[in-house]
């Protein structure tokens, strides 16, 4: 089989970063070389300031840069070189055209493809790590064969990946699986082998898979789409918690032991976020159209609805709680990320939230441990609030979990961070409005010991135990 030497990666972002640091990091006699079209976020790579939070990285990342991992713009050059390269690239919804709202831009993908059919002198492993439509894979090799001639052959391998924000490095070293697809001829096989090769360095060989091409692009939606069903499932279930009596934690609970279904990923929530969930379930959405298959679309759209009405749900829950008006109400919002332990802000909960708070009027005080102020008003600006400068009449930044609720007259729990759960909420609530409201959409917080405070409490998947 063909020993791969030098790895390139076409897109240095959540993925390609995390992704191509381990790898170097556990595979010293490989190098690898992370390529990105933005100079200031490869400049950050090769800072010690990275350019995305995740736990663990700082310390492989410094600990092979300059050795065996690279990070430059210098894409041509890295093409060249290298005998493995993988594409993870950006795939967003696209926003105009054919498939606006569902289908995956994979205006990305194409060019990073035809970069490589351009520039190559040798042949190449291409290896589609992007998450992207069933059959993608196809039209890569379109490109890429057009452009091979008899010295120069591109085989085309699927492997996407499985990691998720926040504890990328940890599900990196030891993932449940690595899913490498190829075309089952001599040659796809051989390709497949190859990086079979790449991840045994660390990974036991019985959680490597190798499938065909098409069963591994299909399974990274699939898990996507499973996992989120998961999480909109438990909060279709909170709502009738809500309105019963019944403790949404407690059902979760019960219900997870049963080996069957498993107590993981059954946390009730003000929504999913992220990057990845909603894109890749329009996009599985508008693949089943595509195929004619309308029923199977509604079916997996249902998860999306359901979510955007969580959010929905949570918001007007609050401002019937806050006696049906949030008018120049003061609402400390805790939490911007989509999850604990990172920075990532990418369709988070909490960005509906604020924009519902702004559009009625109400004052929003955001802090969150790894946000940056530029990035909150990045998010809030977009379509659906006024320009830059009326918003910032509205939403302010704190420094602190404390400044945000000075003088609130509500506290909203939208990201899980764990310091919310260590907040002195005696001090916090001296320096609020009384009565001092909190809603709990991530159910972090010990409820009861706040009702002793003085606090009213409302968490998500529970009734509400307060009566005027
Ligand atoms: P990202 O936006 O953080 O990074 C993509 C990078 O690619 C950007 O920095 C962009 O400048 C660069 N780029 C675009 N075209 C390029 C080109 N031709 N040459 C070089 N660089 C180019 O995106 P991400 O979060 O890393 O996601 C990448 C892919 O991985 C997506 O398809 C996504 O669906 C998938 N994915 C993401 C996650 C996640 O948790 N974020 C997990 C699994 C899979
Ligand atoms: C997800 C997949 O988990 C990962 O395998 C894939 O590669 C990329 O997409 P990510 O979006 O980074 O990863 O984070 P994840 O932990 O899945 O959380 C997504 C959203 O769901 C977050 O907003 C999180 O708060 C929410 N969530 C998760 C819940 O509301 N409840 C849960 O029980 C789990």
């Amino acid at each position: 089989t063909t020993q791969v030497k030098k790895i390139c990666c076409l897109g240095a972002g959540y993925v390609g970063g995390p992704t191509c640091a381990v790898i170097a990091y556990k595979c010293h006699d490989i190098d690898v070389t992370i390529v990105d079209l933005n100079e200031a976020r490869i400049a950050a790579w090769n800072s010690d300031n990275l350019p995305i939070y995740e736990p663990g990285l700082d310390k492989i990342v410094f600990e092979r840069r300059g050795k065996n991992l690279f990070f430059t713009t210098q894409v041509e050059q890295a093409v060249i070189e290298a005998d493995l390269i993988f594409v993870s690239v950006n795939t967003p919804t696209k926003k105009s055209g054919l498939g606006a709202g569902f289908a995956a831009d994979l205006a990305y993908v194409e060019s990073a493809t035809r970069q490589i059919a351009n520039v190559a002198k040798s042949s190449k492993i291409v290896v589609e790590k992007s998450t992207v439509p069933c059959r993608t894979a196809e039209s890569m090799r379109t490109i890429l064969e057009a452009n091979s001639n008899e010295n120069i052959r591109f085989d085309i391998l699927s492997n996407p990946e499985f990691l998720a924000e926040g504890t990328a490095i940890n599900d990196l070293l030891s993932p449940d699986r690595v899913l490498i697809g190829g075309l089952q001829t001599p040659e796809g096989i051989r390709a497949q082998q190859a990086l079979v090769e790449v991840y045994a360095h660390w990974v036991p060989t019985d959680r490597i898979i190798t499938t065909n091409l098409w069963s591994s692009e299909l399974s990274k939606l699939a898990a996507n789409a499973l996992l989120a069903q998961r999480i909109s499932s438990i909060n279709a279930l909170s709502a009738i918690c809500e309105a019963t009596g019944a403790d949404i934690d407690e059902v979760a609970y019960a219900c997870g032991r049963d080996t069957r279904i498993g107590p993981k990923f059954l946390k009730a929530s003000v929504g999913f976020g992220g990057s990845c969930f909603q894109k890749d379930i329009l996009n599985l959405v508008y693949l089943s159209e595509q195929l004619n298959l309308p029923e199977v679309a509604a079916y997996w759209k249902q998860v999306v609805d359901l979510n955007d009405y969580q959010k929905k749900r949570f918001v007007s829950r609050i401002i019937k709680t806050l006696f049906n008006t949030i008018t120049n109400k003061k609402i400390a919002v805790l939490g911007f990320a989509f999850k604990k332990d990172t920075g990532d802000t990418r369709e988070s909960a909490a960005i509906a939230l604020c924009k519902d708070f702004i559009q009625e009027n109400a004052k929003v005080r955001i802090y969150d441990p790894k946000v940056s102020t530029e990035q909150i008003f990045m998010d809030l600006s977009t379509p659906g609030v006024d320009n830059l400068d009326a918003l910032k009449k509205r939403v302010t930044i704190a420094k602190t979990a404390y400044e945000a609720s000075e003088d609130a007259d509500a506290i909203v729990i939208a990201t899980e961070w764990d310091e919310f759960k260590e907040l002195d909420f005696p001090k916090i609530y001296e320096k609020m409005h009384k009565p001092a409201f909190i809603f709990d959409g991530r159910l972090i917080l010990d409820a009861e010991n706040l009702r002793n405070i003085g606090f009213r409490v409302h968490t998500i998947g529970r009734e509400d135990r307060d009566f005027y």
